[in-house]
């Protein structure tokens, strides 16, 4: 990600506990906040597996996995820790400002 990300502001800090989720839209791309560990993280919204949605899934220890089928998922990096899902996710950068998460997509 360049110098000149393009930020846009998704949600409050409050909004999010920690091993929670979040489904938000950002530039037309949807976009799952997650809380875990105490840090925040912003991945694809879509498992790589068949393409179902990730919210709701189950959030511990820096690892999200799908509801659907199981498959986890590495918050930080996005890779695939388990079948059936074998492609990454792909992860957005985020940043605090004022109490509101941003993220940027671009
Ligand atoms: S849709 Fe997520 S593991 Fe199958």
């Amino acid at each position: 990600m360049s110098e000149t990300a393009a930020y846009v502001r998704v949600a409050q800090v409050s909004d999010l506990q920690n091993n929670r989720s979040l489904a938000v839209e950002v530039d037309g791309v949807g976009v799952l906040l997650c809380s875990s560990r105490d840090q925040l993280f912003a991945v694809a919204s879509i498992c790589s597996h068949a393409h179902e949605s990730l919210a709701g899934g189950r959030i511990k220890h820096g690892v999200l996995c799908c509801p659907v089928h199981g498959a986890r998922f590495d918050l930080a990096t996005g890779a695939a820790l388990n079948p059936p899902a074998v492609e990454p996710i792909a992860t957005y950068p985020t940043r605090v400002v004022d109490g509101w998460i941003e993220v940027a997509v671009s």
